[in-house]
């Protein structure tokens, strides 16, 4: 899959709302931009008007139209203001009994995403992907260590801040399946720009099916290959930061690596995930996403391939 088709399924709008909050952000923003475009057009007639007539109007005729143009105004004002207080309070009134409860960690620059359940073992740790049930109210508790980032899924939600030291909660929802581009909203350095994620809403049989792989542990190496990928894996440096459940990495700096293969994007929507865009990751990631905390690697390329193999089939 090529790079741009991958951005033409990942939809990124907040003018095609695919749940009830977008929706009624989406009603909020027609709402202005029809009223604000019929005053620009008044406020251009009239200039116009001002322009081709030759006597000057009179001095009461004048003083009722700017009578008249600032008791409009006032009415537009309070017009919005009403409508965005009751955009608010819908925003708000999302919840449910039984939720599903994800934790998101922004970090400079990815997001750790965790899947909470009162059963420890249960839990479910990824990154830059998050996987929802369509239909079903999502509870996202919002944390930060770092700096303020601000959580934004266009097509679902408006922007959410996270900021340090205060956890946050937002609810939203999918009504119909599909693959929504988020994109952190708020400037936390120098790589910012990069540091999107993926939502993907899906059927609630696909999502559970999801759910209970994502729980499993890394398959072991299939290959004589990929075994000594494993085995460079946990020798390396990666196992410092990087965690594969079922292996000896327990690294926490990093994004969790455990079903790195069934994600779809690198280094936090920055690249697609194929062995050659990984390949470049792991050798250079600084050309390719300068000032991240992933230092260069340097491998053979027999290293490399195993270590790819390894890596392919974290599914
Ligand atoms: Cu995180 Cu901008």
């Amino acid at each position: 899959m090529s790079w741009t088709c991958l951005l033409a399924f990942a939809g990124h709008s907040a003018l095609d709302p695919a749940g009830p909050q977008a929706a009624r952000i989406g009603d909020l923003w027609w709402l202005m931009f029809w009223v604000c475009s019929a005053v620009f057009l008044l406020v251009m007639a009239a200039l116009a008007a001002g322009l081709v007539r030759e006597e000057e109007p009179a001095r009461r005729r004048m003083n009722r139209v700017v009578t008249g143009a600032v008791i409009a105004t006032a009415l537009i004002l309070f017009v919005f203001l009403f409508a965005s207080t009751g955009t608010g309070r819908a925003l708000a009134s999302l919840s449910s009994a039984d939720p599903v409860s994800v934790e998101v960690t922004g970090h400079q620059w990815w997001w750790e995403v965790q899947y909470l359940d009162p059963v420890l073992a249960q839990r479910v740790t990824t990154a830059n992907e998050i996987h929802i049930p369509v239909g079903r109210p999502i509870r996202i508790r919002t944390v930060s260590h770092d700096v303020i980032h601000s959580f934004w899924v266009p097509n679902l939600h408006g922007k959410h801040d996270l900021i340090p030291g205060y956890d946050g909660e937002l609810w939203l929802q999918a009504d119909r399946p599909g693959v929504y581009r988020g994109q952190c909203a708020e400037f936390c350095g120098h790589q910012h720009a990069h540091m999107a994620f993926l939502v993907v809403a899906e059927s609630p049989a696909r999502f559970a099916g999801w759910l209970a792989a994502q729980r499993q542990s890394a398959s072991p190496p299939a290959t004589p290959l990929a075994q000594r990928g494993h085995d460079l894996f946990v020798q390396l440096q990666c196992a410092l930061c990087h965690t594969v459940q079922g292996t000896d990495a327990n690294g926490r700096i990093g994004p969790d690596l455990t079903h790195l293969a069934s994600r779809r994007t690198l280094a936090a929507g920055t690249l697609p995930n194929t062995p050659g865009h990984l390949a470049g990751w792991i050798v250079d990631s600084q050309t390719l996403k300068p000032s991240n905390p992933m230092p260069a690697t340097s491998l053979g390329s027999n290293d490399l391939e195993a270590l790819l193999a390894f890596l392919d089939g974290l599914k």
